[in-house]
């Protein structure tokens, strides 16, 4: 499932995050990519360690929390510090898959990249290029979205940066954990989740509701970690 999560910060929070970002050192972006990621990526990010990304880090998973469509799709059980990276003056990253295990920097936690996430932090209208394009069964979809939306997508599909040609592309980027590893049973779930949804919309309370909350549940119990 790919899946637009619109308005995750408000325009206010943009550009907050941004004076703070805008105010780090950034470095090459190769230091957290894989052997063959590393070989096709050019961009800069800011230190994992760097306070500026653990603030509005802290921030971006502050706002993740409560965004109940983030949290229906994702079902997440661990979510990686968001990471921040910019594109310009051609630079673009190539085809790559996301390395499926990451250590969380300075411990030994580890996550398993069931989902990818990028939180758009420039407007479109600033920069030329940088979609975000990304292969699955469906197809191949290109992502450019307003600054402050994010793009949820499986970790284990192709996907490239196409290089941006004018101004600047500035995003977080990170990586979940799901409860349900396996994304059709994750899709299925959410599918039910937005039905669940509109039935207590139209009958709040009525059996139908009630009776289909308990197969969520129930299915959710089957398959999910805690
Ligand atoms: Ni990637």
């Amino acid at each position: 499932m790919l899946l637009h999560i619109p308005e995750v910060l408000t325009p206010a929070q943009v550009s907050e995050c941004r004076q703070i970002l805008d105010a780090a050192d950034w470095v090459d972006g190769r230091v957290t990519a894989g052997h063959q990621s590393a070989l096709t990526k050019n961009n800069a990010q800011v230190p994992e360690s760097h306070p500026a990304a653990k603030r509005v880090g802290n921030a971006i998973l502050d706002a993740l929390e409560r965004t109940p469509l983030f949290v229906s799709a994702a079902l997440p059980l661990k979510v990686f510090p968001p990471l921040f990276n910019r594109y310009q003056g051609g630079q673009a990253f190539g085809t790559h898959v996301d390395n499926a295990i990451r250590t969380i920097a300075g411990t030994d936690h580890r996550i398993r990249t069931d989902l990818s996430a990028t939180l758009f932090l420039s407007a479109p209208e600033d920069y030329d290029g940088g979609e975000l394009t990304v292969e699955d069964t469906y197809g191949v979809h290109s992502v450019k979205l307003p600054a402050g939306h994010m793009v949820l997508y499986p970790a284990s599909s192709l996907h490239h940066v196409r290089p941006v040609t004018r101004g600047a592309r500035v995003a977080a980027f990170f990586w979940i954990q799901s409860m349900v590893r396996d994304d059709g049973e994750r899709t299925l779930l959410f599918d039910l989740d937005t039905a669940i949804q509109k039935v207590t919309q139209t009958e709040p309370g009525g059996p139908a509701a009630v009776q289909l909350t308990g197969i969520y549940h129930n299915l959710l119990r089957r398959w999910a970690d805690a």
